[in-house]
């Protein structure tokens, strides 16, 4: 049996960063994000072929990242047949622009499609879960929490929509500095900072408050009290990746340049707000009608600026 299914990647605005448990991907701390539009990760599953392959976008694939695609299949069914993966983004891969969380979306939906099983959306986001952390929260559109949870099985650790796609016309703007692979993993990097940090138990203990209050500012469309907590969020988890030890630095000069430029916008009165992830482009959270002018200042900076909006649900295509 054969299921195409699609699903967009995420931008966390409260981050998560640190593990619980690491074979089942459970975080250390709750998150809050919005699944994006116009970025998008396709992929088919072919349940029973002559053996295990996965192509990416047009390459067959052999290395660790397919036998983490099929180990995944493996918790779907671990008598499973077996299968043919082909997946495609239209956007760059492993540059911290979460191509795992749509890939592993995509894949979780298509695959218990194909294999002939059928999940509640809860069910198919703690299975993704378990191939990427942030996969989580892309089986849904729009506004999406990822409870940290507390049961030893993750049973109660998913992606949950607090607020579809349309209730907020807001823009992410991705500024990208650089679409190639990220220098340290998120799961390697995430195990460092645990080990190393001297704030990472500072980190855990303080994100929980920043996740309430951003679902508040979701709520009352608060631009101003979103954008400073994800800008928090975002510092306070870089300057844990930073006091690792070895450091783990994503960010590269243009990254800073276009932090400075956001402030300068700001200072000018537009309001505009910076993220980055696990890599060196930045994210840019506005409203929709300065999204143009944003675009086009950071643009002397570095190219090219998408201007994305909010996404909807993961879903099986024909
Ligand atoms: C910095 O979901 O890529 O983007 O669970 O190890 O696969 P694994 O990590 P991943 O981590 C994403 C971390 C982040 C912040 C975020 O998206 O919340």
């Amino acid at each position: 049996m054969k299921a195409r299914a699609i699903a967009h990647p995420n931008i966390a605005l409260i981050k998560y960063w640190g593990k619980r448990n690491i074979s089942l991907n459970l975080p250390a701390v709750s998150s809050l994000s919005l699944t994006l539009d116009q970025f998008q990760t396709e992929t088919l599953v072919e349940w029973g072929s002559e053996r295990d392959r996965l192509f990416l976008n047009g390459s067959e694939i052999q290395s660790n990242e397919a036998k983490r695609a099929f180990q995944f299949l493996d918790r779907l069914d671990p008598d499973r047949p077996p299968c043919r993966i082909v997946s495609h983004n239209n956007f760059p891969t492993a540059a911290g622009l979460a191509s795992s969380s749509s890939a592993f979306a995509a894949l979780a939906l298509a695959a218990s499609k194909a294999s002939g099983q059928s999940h509640t959306e809860t069910e198919l986001s703690i299975l993704a879960r378990q191939g990427s952390g942030s996969a989580a929260r892309s089986l849904s559109g729009g506004w999406v929490v990822w409870n940290r949870g507390i049961q030893p099985n993750g049973q109660d650790s998913y992606g949950r929509c607090i607020a579809p796609p349309d209730h907020w016309d807001v823009r992410m703007l991705v500024a990208v500095v650089s679409a190639g692979r990220k220098s340290v993993g998120s799961t390697q990097g995430m195990i460092r900072s645990k080990e190393t940090s001297p704030f990472y138990q500072n980190w855990v203990d303080t994100s929980e408050k920043d996740v309430q209050e951003a679902i508040q500012a979701v709520q009352k469309k608060d631009l101003h009290q979103l954008g400073a907590l994800m800008e928090h969020s975002t510092i306070k988890m870089h300057a844990v990746m930073m006091t690792s030890r070895p450091t783990i630095r994503y960010w590269k000069p243009q990254s800073l340049a276009i932090i400075e430029a956001v402030e300068a916008l700001r200072n000018r009165g537009i309001p505009c707000y910076q993220t980055m992830d696990a890599g060196p482009n930045v994210k840019i959270l506005c409203s929709a009608e300065h999204a143009e002018e944003i675009a086009s200042e950071l643009s002397r900076i570095t190219h090219p600026i998408h201007i994305l909006q909010a996404g909807s649900d993961a879903k099986i295509i024909h």
